[in-house]
This record gives structure tokens, C-alpha cells and sequence, in this order.
């Protein structure tokens, strides 16, 4: 099964566009992404970023403002949460490694969970550009699952019977923070949203799951009911079928649609030995249809 177009490839000028695999990616040689694009090639990296929805550019070495300006010529850039905010010269480029303040391997690689990234938020992100600074000798990969294929491969019953179904993304409640309660100041950045679980892809109006870790429960279900049926369907989603894999080589930047996948950061490497570390800028999407907030009741974290 393919989840992919099946048209003859899109063209970026200059640049040798080869796909990755059946469910998605394509890598892209030729550019240098240091120079701004003109029109023409910025309109076919987007086209071809909504039609692969994984760009790997190889081959690319840019500082900091120059991730920041090739970011920008896609949209608005996203600020990051407290916790994840880089440099003070450059907040908006965010430095995902397993590094800690004294600059050495910890052992703790983050974003190890199936999530979209700030799908808790108003407006979750469009994309996220991931830039390769130092990688482990090997291992340290991203692991992607298409969220179009995903649904496309659910029986027609299941389609319909899911059409209507709601999802509470919430930072404060998902799982992986049960231990770590918030910070006030993380609770006022990060209000908690209930999305469609199938939504319209913008640009290609194909239809998607929308889940991740991000993902609490189901709505209009207790939080254990709720959370139990998302963990299902996120089975379903996660399925290998629908997985890319990507290992990374040195040069690689990343450009991926948030709306379409899931992804997570797979610790195959020894992370208390090796660094990892990439640069991170993001683009803000637009309010998914029927999304509005959600506030968490009185009492809902024991229901
Ligand atoms: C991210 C992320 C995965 C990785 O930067 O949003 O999830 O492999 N990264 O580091
Ligand atoms: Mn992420």
C-alpha cells in the first residue's frame, strides 16, 4: 500500500528530489539552504514537503540565524515552551540533545513518545525543521508514522464511527507528566485543547489522524476510558506499516508536516557516552477545524 500520490515527481529547480520510502520522505540534494530561495523553488520545496510530508536535505551546515531564515521563508517561526527555550541569543532555535549544563552526555534522550509537536496548543505546529550539529557514531534515529495512511487503512465502519470523535490534548495531563507536575508559568503557556482526532489536512485537504503523547483521553469519557481508547488507536497509527525510519548522516536538516505525523527520537545509541545534538526551529500552523479549548474539571485527573 502506498500512501503517496502517485503522479509523476514534483521538480524543485536545481535540486535532485529521490523519495525515501513507500509511506514517505524524500531527500533532496543540489541545494544550499545557507542562500535564500526565489519564488519558483520555494513554492516546489513546499509542494513537495506537503506531498512527502518529510524533506531530508543533506549535505547542509547553517548557524543558527541561518536556520531561523530558512525557517521564515515558510511562515512564522514558533516560540518554545519554558523548558525548551535555546540559547538566550537565538530563543527561537531550540537545542534538542541529551546533553546536560555541563556540556556532557547524560544518558537521557528526550521526545522518546509518539507526539506531534505543541499539538496541545491553539494553533500546533505546521513544521518542524531538525538540523544534525553533532550525531552519535551510530543509531540516535527519528522514527516517523503517517497519519493519512493511518486512517486511510481503517475499515470504512471504523471511519465513520470515528468522525465525529474529539480529542483532549493536554500538556498537563498527558502521561509522561504525571510525574512532573506543571509550573504555573508552563500551565498559563500551555491551556489545554480539544481537537478533532480525524482532521483535513490544509493544504492537501486529505483527512489524518491527529494524536500523540500530547494526547490525553477521549473526550466525553472518563480520563481511564478515554485514555485507553487512545492508546488503541494510537496502536493502530503506530503500526509499522506506516513507519519511515530515518538515520541520520552528518549534514542532514529535517523539514517535517506536524499535521500528517507522529514522531519520536529512538535512545539507539549509548546516550551517557555519546553526544547527540540538533538545532530545532518550528512553524506555526493554523487552528485545526473544530478545535476549541478545553478546561480540565475539577477533579478530572481521578475520573
Ligand atoms: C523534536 C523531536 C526527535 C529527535 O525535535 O521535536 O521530537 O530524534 N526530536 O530528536
Ligand atoms: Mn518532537
Amino acid at each position: 500500500m502506498s500512501a503517496l500520490p502517485q503522479e509523476a515527481s514534483s521538480a524543485i529547480p536545481g535540486a535532485t528530489l529521490r523519495p525515501l520510502s513507500d509511506v514517505m520522505g524524500a531527500e533532496v540534494t543540489g541545494l544550499d539552504l545557507t542562500r535564500p530561495f526565489d519564488v519558483a523553488t520555494r513554492d516546489a520545496v513546499y509542494a513537495a514537503f506537503v506531498r512527502y510530508h518529510l524533506l531530508v536535505f543533506r549535505d547542509q551546515k547553517l548557524d543558527k540565524p541561518q536556520q531561523i531564515a530558512f525557517t521564515e521563508q515558510f511562515g512564522t517561526l514558533e516560540e518554545h515552551t519554558a523548558r525548551n527555550r535555546g540559547d538566550a541569543d537565538y530563543p527561537l532555535v531550540h537545542e534538542v540533545s541529551n546533553l546536560g549544563e555541563d556540556g556532557r552526555p547524560t544518558g537521557v534522550v528526550n521526545s522518546t513518545l509518539w507526539h506531534t509537536d505543541k499539538s496541545f496548543r491553539p494553533k500546533p505546529s505546521m513544521a518542524t525543521i531538525l538540523h544534525a550539529i553533532i550525531l552519535p557514531p551510530d543509531g540516535g534515529d527519528t522514527v516517523f508514522a503517517n497519519m493519512i495512511a493511518a486512517y486511510e487503512a481503517l475499515p470504512d465502519d471504523r471511519k465513520n464511527a470515528l468522525a465525529e470523535a474529539r480529542v483532549i490534548h493536554s500538556w498537563e495531563l498527558s502521561r509522561e507528566n504525571v510525574d512532573r507536575p506543571l509550573t504555573e508559568q508552563e500551565k498559563r503557556e500551555s491551556p489545554s485543547m480539544n481537537h478533532m482526532l480525524v482532521r483535513t489536512h490544509p493544504d492537501s485537504a486529505r483527512q489524518c489522524m491527529f494524536l500523540g503523547m500530547h494526547a490525553s483521553h477521549l473526550d466525553g469519557l472518563p480520563l481511564r476510558e478515554g485514555r485507553a481508547r487512545i492508546e488503541d488507536l494510537e496502536a493502530h497509527a503506530t503500526d509499522a506499516r506506516f513507519q519511515y525510519r530515518h538515520t541520520w548522516s552528518p549534514g542532514d536538516l529535517l523539514m517535517w508536516d506536524n499535521r500528517c505525523l507522529l514522531h519520536h527520537a529512538d535512545p539507539n545509541f549509548d546516550a551517557a557516552r555519546h553526544p547527540r545534538l540538533m538545532h530545532r526551529t518550528c512553524l506555526r500552523g493554523a487552528t485545526p477545524d473544530g478545535s476549541v479549548p478545553f478546561d480540565i474539571p475539577e477533579g478530572f485527573a481521578d475520573s
